[in-house]
This record gives C-alpha cells, sequence and structure tokens, in this order.
C-alpha cells in the first residue's frame, strides 16, 4: 500500500549496510499505525543489545550517571485499580495482589532510600508526578508517607506543580482522601472520562456514567484542585466519530481547565486484536473533530497536540511530562513497572512485564535497585526515544533539542526533514519543528523519520502479528 510515491530517498543504515527508502518507510509507518506512534522502542526486548546486566553493574552505571543529571523529573507508580480496564496499557496488579499495599509503601521508601544515595544533592527536581494505575486508591495517608520520604530525599521546590491521578468513581466514594491529597500540595488532578458511551464502557470492564462525572468534578473542585485535567479515549473499534463527538462536548460542559486526548494504544494490551479494525482515517477524524469542539470552546492546542488549556501560557500538561515532552529531561520512575530515562539510559522497574509487585518488594528488601531490564543506550537511540516522545505535542523544540544533544536538529536529520517538508508534512517555522496538519493526520509515517536505523530497520521487517498479541 502506497500513500505517497515520489522520487525515492534513500537514507544508508550503517547497522545493516542497506538502503532505506524514506517513501518505504513511510509507506511502513502508515501501514502499522497502531505501533508507530509515541511509545519507543517498538517492543520490550528491541534494544536488548544494550542491556546491562548483574546488580554490581548496575548499581556501578547508575552511580556514575546520576552524578551528570543536573536537572531531573520524578515519577511515582500506584499499580493499584478498583478492577482493571479492558483496554488499559499500564502496569496495575491482580487482585490478589492488591491487599498489600502497605508491604508496597515499605518498599517503595526504601527504594527511594536507594536513589538518594546516587543523586546529587544540588540536582534540581523540575516535575513531580504520582500516577498509576489509580494512585487514590493508595490512599492519603500512604500518599503522605511517600510525598514526605521524597521531600525530605530531594531537591524538589514549591515553583513546580505536583500533579495525581484518580478514577471518577475514587474522586467521589474517596472524598476526605482527595481533600488530605490536596492539602499535602498537590494542585493538579488528572481523572479519566475516557468516554460517555455505556455499552463501549460496558465492553471495557469500566465504571462510568455522566452523573458519577458530574460528582467527580464537585468533588474535585470542592477538594480546591484547580489545575484539573480529563482524559478521554478515541480509536476504539466500537466507537463512531459521532460517539466521541458528543463524549468532548460532555466534557467542555464539565468545564476542566485542561482536557487531554489518547488515541488507543493497543500493544500489549487485552483488546489487542481489535487495532485491525481501526482505520487511520476514522482516528483523524475523530481527533478533527474533538480539535475543532475544543478550539471553539477556549481551550488552545496546536494541531497535533493531545493536551488542551484554557489557561493562558499553560501547555496543560503536568510540569513531569511538559519537561520530559519539550526538553527531553531525565526522568526517575519509581515503583513497580516505572520507566525510567536517564542521559543515556532507558530502564524499566520490576514489574513492567509481569505487572506484579512481588519481585519489585523482593528486590529492593535485598538492598538492590529493583530493575527488571536496563539499556546504555547510544545517542541514536535516545534521540528516537526523546522525538518519539516530543511528537505527543506535535513539534520540536530546536533550542531544547540542541540544549539536550548539543547538536543541531537540522543537521542531524537533514534529508529527513527535507523529504518531510518536500511533502508538507512538517515545515520550520519560528525555530520549531512543527508537524503540518497534513502531517498529523500521517503522523505514524512522520515518526519513524527519527528512528534510529536499527528500529528503521526493525519497522520494516517486524512480523506485527506476533507483536500485538
Ligand atoms: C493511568 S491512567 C488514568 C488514571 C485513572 N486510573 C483513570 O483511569 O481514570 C492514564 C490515562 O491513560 C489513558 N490510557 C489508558 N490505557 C491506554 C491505552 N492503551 N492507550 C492510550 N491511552 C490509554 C487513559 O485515558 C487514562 O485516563
Ligand atoms: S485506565 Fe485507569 S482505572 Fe482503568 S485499569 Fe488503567 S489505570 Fe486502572
Amino acid at each position: 500500500m502506497s500513500y505517497l510515491k515520489k522520487d525515492s530517498i534513500l537514507n544508508y543504515s550503517k547497522n545493516t549496510n542497506t538502503m532505506i527508502d524514506l517513501n518505504d518507510l513511510y509507506d511502513r509507518g502508515m501501514e502499522l499505525h497502531y505501533i508507530a506512534n509515541t511509545a519507543y522502542p517498538l517492543t520490550p526486548t528491541s534494544v536488548r543489545e544494550y542491556a546491562i546486566k548483574g546488580s554490581e553493574e548496575i548499581h556501578g552505571f547508575l552511580e556514575k550517571e546520576y552524578d551528570k543529571v543536573k536537572e531531573l523529573a520524578l515519577y511515582f507508580h500506584v499499580p493499584f485499580c478498583k478492577s482493571r480496564c479492558k483496554f488499559c496499557e499500564y502496569v496495575v496488579v491482580a487482585p490478589n495482589e492488591a491487599e498489600m499495599k502497605d508491604e508496597y509503601l515499605k518498599a517503595a521508601l526504601k527504594e527511594i532510600e536507594l536513589y538518594s544515595r546516587i543523586v546529587r544533592d544540588d540536582t534540581k527536581i523540575v516535575g513531580f508526578d504520582i500516577g498509576g494505575g489509580t494512585p487514590t486508591e493508595l490512599g492519603a495517608a500512604r500518599i503522605e508517607k511517600i510525598t514526605n520520604k521524597l521531600l525530605n530525599t530531594f531537591n524538589i521546590t514549591n515553583d513546580i506543580t505536583w500533579s495525581i491521578e484518580t478514577t471518577p468513581y475514587n474522586a467521589v466514594h474517596k472524598f476526605d482522601e482527595l481533600k488530605d491529597i490536596r492539602q499535602l500540595g498537590f494542585r493538579r488532578l488528572s481523572m479519566g472520562v475516557q468516554t460517555v458511551n455505556q455499552e463501549l464502557l460496558k465492553k471495557m470492564e469500566r465504571e462510568g456514567d455522566t452523573l458519577l462525572y458530574r460528582k467527580a468534578v464537585d468533588a474535585i473542585r470542592k477538594a480546591g484542585f484547580n489545575r484539573f485535567n480529563v482524559d478521554l479515549m478515541y480509536g476504539f473499534k466500537e466507537q463512531s466519530i459521532e460517539d466521541f463527538k458528543s463524549t468532548v462536548e460532555y466534557t467542555v460542559s464539565l468545564a476542566p481547565e485542561y482536557i487531554t486526548l489518547y488515541e488507543m494504544r493497543y500493544k500489549l494490551t487485552q483488546i489487542a486484536t481489535d487495532a485491525f479494525s481501526v482505520t487511520r482515517n476514522k482516528v483523524n477524524q475523530q481527533y478533527r473533530v474533538a480539535y475543532e469542539i475544543l478550539t471553539q470552546n477556549g481551550y488552545k492546542g496546536n494541531y497535533g497536540k493531545n493536551t488542551f488549556s484554557r489557561i493562558e501560557n499553560d501547555h496543560g500538561t503536568s510540569d513531569y511530562l511538559t519537561n520530559r515532552v519539550i526538553k527531553a529531561t531525565p526522568y526517575l520512575g519509581l515503583g513497580a513497572g516505572a520507566q525510567s530515562l536517564g542521559l543515556n539510559y532507558l530502564a524499566y522497574n520490576q514489574g513492567a512485564a509481569t505487572k506484579s509487585i512481588i519481585k519489585y518488594m523482593n528486590e529492593v528488601e535485598k538492598g538492590i535497585f529493583p530493575i527488571q531490564d536496563i539499556y546504555q543506550l547510544p545517542e541514536e537511540e535516545m534521540m528516537a526515544k526523546a522525538l518519539s516522545v516530543m511528537f505527543y505535542f506535535g513539534f520540536v523544540d530546536l533550542k531544547a533539542f540542541k540544549q539536550r544533544f548539543n547538536k543541531e536538529f537540522t543537521d542531524v536529520f537533514g534529508k529527513e526533514i527535507d523529504y518531510l517538508k518536500l511533502w508538507n508534512l512538517a515545515e520550520i517555522d519560528n525555530n520549531q519543528f512543527m508537524v503540518t496538519r497534513n502531517g498529523v493526520a500521517h503522523l505514524s509515517g512522520v515518526i519513524p523519520m527519527f528512528y534510529s536505523d536499527r528500529s528503521k530497520n526493525e519497522l520494516m521487517t517486524m512480523n506485527i502479528e506476533k507483536i500485538l498479541k
């Protein structure tokens, strides 16, 4: 299937001694649109050649790595939910482990202690998120212990906005806890609505209806949160364009400060094979309709951005995510299954694959970093990871790229940029490399242009059926 054809622009791959035609790469990204998205690397084993093995080697590596980190974003993962939604891609434990919250807290405090020995005292914390799962499921008292430990350990200042997540159900039924969490200093709160379609919610085994959502918003406001975000999802097999439109309209009536649109990512979810029934065309139309409603109602964001904000000079995302996306700031993920990205490494904590907290707790108990996989990545892999994430906002800030990698974006990706400009998929304006409206509609063809040689080849040759399941 060819979406665009032109004279070939060939890209030499050092890895495989082959030439990749950018037309073919673009076509392949469009064909595999449910995998060529902002998530990088493409599979959990893609970068295994760069793995660091052995707890002592990992310790030594991290010590050196954190000595170089001047700015860091912090994330703590809560892998508990009342029940698991079928579409969810996150690390959420099975009900039998949901009773181990106190043990989990104990392990988390120890993990923070381990990092306190290697993160420099003068490393500035530029963002702090507690995510999940459903953080409110952990309870305010445990969240307070984690927060206090982090405050006593790291250089967290008041000028950043701490952010946390809840479900609508917990906002309503754990109101006192919500108030306590606000009192702890969390100013931003994010809640998933996803959809108002009752049949779809039922199929996804997720609780929710418009009455619950409304009550949740009342509770959130009463608790004192005035930086409130609602998550919505599109790209489901059973979700029409009209259907998503009514969800967006309803959400606008809730008047949150921010609204985030998530395109369904199918990889490794319980509904992975639904991906084959979702067309790019439908997903694009759903985004376009949502964009129009949001911008007509005072929510701002460039075309292609996922988070829309009605607050002036505020991207709408948490400081943690904004720094990650725009500046590729290193982030430390604490808790089971959390992901970390350093200046030269990518790591996943124990539990990322198994969605269990047992190994995480056992390893912390032994005094070793509870890391499932850690990869020391070469620069082109770090760039590919950073750029894939930048497309979450639909642009690359050229100054931020230079600051992070000490190289000009236009020098590193000259050929790819020419190709994208030629096809009106991207443009450079005002120190920003921007994906055009046409580029947003073809984003999965655009993103692979910035992959490493290795991942370009991987995308071209992968067996998609095997990977999705
Ligand atoms: C950690 S969850 C949200 C917090 C809370 N547990 C809830 O469900 O309301 C963060 C958001 O990720 C989105 N999400 C979950 N699974 C996804 C998937 N497979 N693809 C894309 N977005 C997803 C949902 O919009 C969800 O609200
Ligand atoms: S979407 Fe939220 S509530 Fe549902 S399983 Fe994922 S983290 Fe839990």
